[in-house]
């Protein structure tokens, strides 16, 4: 079987490798990929994630039998739809379902529709009303959140009136996001530890895999902006057994069958952003594809064909087959260019990654040279996954590995999976 990946980062490296395991792949392409992808796939660097009639083109001329599409933004375009529309199988849901990460507002409806627990909010298009709300609020943090995708930077924490005064203008105005802050969501700070559940669903049942802690602050102690992601442990060293059956009859069962009753059933990966409050768990946020770069972590646990999968979501017979995933625990450590999440600077060339003994490098931002050396292309470049007994084992053997490599101006975190073994240790977990 033919199946081309539409994305090119970290998590499509990943899903790659993935599939490429698969013994019914015979043909593997993806678009626009990435140097490390163009290793185990024939890539297309020209045809971007979100050119949704290029990929429809190029799938029909490849005669792909599978696209899996990756990416948040080709699935809110609906690439899925318009690639069933050409008679060609997709991964991932279609526009409507994609919805529940294309809007906040929509989400944050969909949530308080179904009873599905989350923070309290309010939502606004005129900048006096947001201005009046936040005058007569009293405490802080405030969250403001703008409804649409904003390559994850739509989300304001303010410490303060002053802050979620400059938020609520500049993105009103659309000055920050453009159309996505249209209008916003302001809702209620949440504390807890977080934890990200992604989950196979076929709109009928629901698989889920390993929970993780990703890391979204670019520096260590949680310093800095936020990244789309430095580094992940899985499993979640504090979601429990009981967690897990608390948010299957609170969350997900809730999630899934309230996307099929309204019309929107989701086929693909559900991401579910949870933050494990004193008052129970609630959902931060969906997302409605694999996250990056917890796919880097989550995925070299599962022991069954990610191709079988793909095909029983895409058919709807997911409850069908037995998912199984390795006992072991693993620990991915992001590599990324100085200067990022802000400016930075390509063109580096990536030196050690022959020394890997340990561990998968999922290439996120790199390109091959005209001598055929790797360089960096991207603000997160690797991302260095191994696995271990232990967590302590994994982020070890990760750590030693991604030691070995080097390009210039390269820094990656050092506490990675830190603070949430402190948590567990505190929990007696
Ligand atoms: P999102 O784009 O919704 O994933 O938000 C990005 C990050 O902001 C989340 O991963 C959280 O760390 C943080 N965040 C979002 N909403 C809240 C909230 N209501 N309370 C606390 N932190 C939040
Ligand atoms: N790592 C966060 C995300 O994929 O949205």
């Amino acid at each position: 079987m033919k199946v081309l990946i539409v994305g090119g980062g970290g998590r499509e490296h990943a899903i790659a490798v993935a599939l490429k395991k698969s013994p019914k792949v015979t043909e593997l392409f993806a678009a626009p990929g990435n140097g490390g992808i163009s290793e185990i796939a024939a890539c297309f660097p020209n045809i971007k994630a979100t050119d949704i009639s290029g990929m429809v083109n190029l799938a029909k001329e490849l005669k792909a039998d599978y696209v899996f599409v990756a990416p948040d933004d080709p699935l809110t375009l609906g690439m899925v739809d318009a690639l069933e529309a050409a008679g060609i199988k997709a991964f991932g849901p279609c526009a409507g379902a994609a919805l529940i990460e294309g809007s906040k507002v929509f989400s944050k409806g969909f949530m308080k529709r179904h009873n599905i627990p989350t923070a309290a909010y309010e939502t606004f298009t005129a900048p006096e009303k947001a201005l009046e709300y936040i005058k007569n609020n009293r405490s802080y943090p405030l969250v403001i959140k703008c409804d649409g995708l904003a390559l994850g930077k739509g989300v304001i924490i303010a410490q303060n009136y002053e802050e979620s005064e400059e938020a609520v203008t500049s993105i009103l105005s659309g000055e920050k996001f453009g159309d996505s802050g249209k209008e916003i969501v302001i809702e209620e700070y949440l504390n807890g530890a977080e934890v990200t559940v992604l989950a196979f669903t076929d709109g009928i049942s629901i698989a889920v895999m390993p929970a993780s802690v990703d890391h979204k602050r670019a520096f260590d102690e949680d310093k800095g902006l936020n990244t789309g992601g430095m580094g992940v442990i899985a499993p979640a060293p504090y979601y429990t057994e009981d967690l897990t059956k608390t948010c299957m009859d609170t969350i997900f069962l809730p999630t899934i069958r309230g996307l099929a009753k309204e019309g929107r059933a989701f086929k693909g990966c559900l991401y579910f952003g949870l933050m494990l409050t004193q008052a129970g768990v609630k959902v931060i946020e969906y997302n409605c594809r694999f996250g990056d770069p917890e796919t880097q972590a989550v995925l070299p646990l599962l022991k069954t064909d990610l191709f079988e999968i793909m095909t029983a979501v895409i058919e709807e017979r997911l409850s069908c087959i037995d998912i199984e995933w390795n006992a072991e625990k693993s620990a991915c450590i992001v590599m990324a260019s100085g200067g990022y999440p802000e400016k930075y600077q390509t063109g580096f060339e990536i030196k050690g990654l022959e020394n890997i003994r340990d561990a998968e490098v999922y290439h996120a931002g790199t390109k091959k040279d005209e001598q055929g050396n790797f360089v960096t292309a991207g603000g997160r470049v690797l991302g260095v996954t191994a696995l271990g007994e232990t967590l302590e084992e994994a982020l070890d053997n990760a750590y030693r590995e991604v030691e070995k490599i080097s390009f210039e101006r390269a820094f990656y975190r050092q506490d990675i999976g830190k603070k949430a073994l402190t948590i567990a240790l505190q929990q007696h977990i």
